[in-house]
């Protein structure tokens, strides 16, 4: 009998799975590859990862680890990284417990177990747009609907009307994520602002995630306010945190989430067994970065961030076509550009421009929407190199926009 050859098949990914969206900031990473294969420099300003060397006490601590094994940690983070945190926290006068705090894999795994921990399945997170783009991946991993809420260029991305956000709670809500300093839009929030989050958490009985990953990013003279400093909301705030910005440690994947829920602590202690412990020798390396007093590092970062921002909004301001408004924290801005499609814009300057060898390369801003059909025009800009680079950038950019042949203007 001769043998019946069947078409090798392969199970179908779940449905789940398909549906993840892509990250905007990564997916155009091929075509920035094969730039520079060409030999073209790319300016990364896709992505939020500083050009800064990380903190001297830091890179030493990681060099003299102690240990013979890298062993398992803790679940909810080594004792020294939390401690350390505690005094952290301290200095902007919020007082927390050693429990209240729970040591994360990165901010990203914080807003993971804080998205989980809120909400559940087709429950509905309020955000305002444009927002963190990989929200959009957290609440698809957990199934969790993003309620998206329009923010106005015009006002400087502050916040809709009351009635607006009101009108916005309903049945399925169960918290509002506010990230301040907000990544795209550098909006840094008013305590007018705060307190009218507060209370509609508390009219409504809501819970309240702040990702305050940039609270140092604050430019202009204007100062951060933390959800946690709210003593009528204290129970139904979720700070979720990070070392990788504050100490230009991207990769050592520290981060935190910060409750005085015992219960919101509680469950995401649950999930954090299930990744056994966060990375042992970043925690290690970690502490020794927190406990350097902010004149020896943070301060002079933030300066020269200040610096390299007014480089990037002057330069828009001159390309004809181009609306950008001067965020005053982060390290984002993602202005509108006179072309057909911001995508297809980024997308070309990476395949077919270059100015004496050099391109940059942006981030789409449909991704930092989850209403469809908005974000088109935009995309965002990391100003995360130095002022040098940042210029020859700008100067990339203006050029790509005068030749770009879909430009609409
Ligand atoms: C607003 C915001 N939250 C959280 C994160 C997560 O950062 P990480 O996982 O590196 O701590 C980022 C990273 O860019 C961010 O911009």
């Amino acid at each position: 009998m001769p043998r019946k050859t069947v078409a090798p098949t392969l199970p179908a990914i779940s449905a789940r799975a398909a549906a993840l969206p892509a990250s905007p900031i990564r997916k155009l990473v091929p075509l920035a590859d094969a730039a520079k294969e060409r030999g073209c420099r790319v300016y990364h300003l896709n992505i939020g990862q500083p050009d800064i060397a990380s903190p001297e006490a830091f890179l030493k601590a990681l060099g003299e680890y102690p240990e013979r094994v890298v062993a398992y940690g803790r679940s909810d983070g080594e004792l020294a990284l939390r401690r350390a945190y505690r005094t952290y926290y301290g200095r902007f006068g919020l007082d927390l417990a050693l429990d209240d705090i729970l040591v994360t894999t990165g901010g990203s795994e914080a807003l993971l177990f804080a998205f989980f921990t809120v909400a559940g399945a087709g429950e509905e997170i309020i955000v305002f747009e444009p927002f963190y783009t990989n929200y959009n991946g957290f609440a698809s991993v957990v199934g969790v609907t993003l309620k998206p809420l329009a923010t106005d260029p015009a006002t400087g991305y502050h916040l809709p009307p009351r009635e607006v956000l009101e009108n916005a709670i309903g049945p399925k809500t169960r918290a509002i994520a506010l990230c301040n300093p907000n990544n795209p839009t550098g909006t840094v929030y008013t305590a007018e602002e705060l307190a009218l989050v507060a209370e509609l958490a508390l009219a409504h009985d809501l819970f309240v995630i702040a990702d305050e990953v940039y609270r140092e990013f604050v430019y202009d003279g204007l100062a951060h306010l933390s959800m946690l400093g709210l003593p009528d909301l204290a129970s139904r705030v979720v700070v979720t945190d990070s070392l990788s910005k504050r100490f230009s440690v991207c990769g050592a994947r520290v981060g935190c989430l910060v409750s005085r829920n015992a219960d919101v602590v509680g469950a995401a202690l649950k999930l954090g067994q299930a990744r056994l412990s966060p990375p042992v020798i970043g925690q290690y390396a970690a502490a020794a970065a927190l406990e350097l007093p902010p004149s020896e590092y943070v301060d002079p970062m933030i300066a020269a961030f200040e610096r390299r921002r007014n480089v990037v909004y002057e330069a828009l301001a001159q390309m004809p076509g181009v609306l950008a408004y001067k965020p005053s924290g982060a390290f984002y801005m993602q202005p509108e550009f006179p072309v057909d499609d911001a995508e297809a814009f980024v997308s070309w300057m990476l395949t077919d421009f270059e100015l004496d060898g050099a391109t940059a390369m942006l981030a789409p801003g449909d991704g930092f929407y989850s209403t469809p059909g908005r974000g088109k025009q935009e995309a965002r800009i990391a100003y995360v190199l130095n002022e040098e680079d940042l210029a020859h950038a700008m100067t990339c950019l203006a050029e790509g926009l005068r030749n770009y042949p879909g430009r609409t203007d």
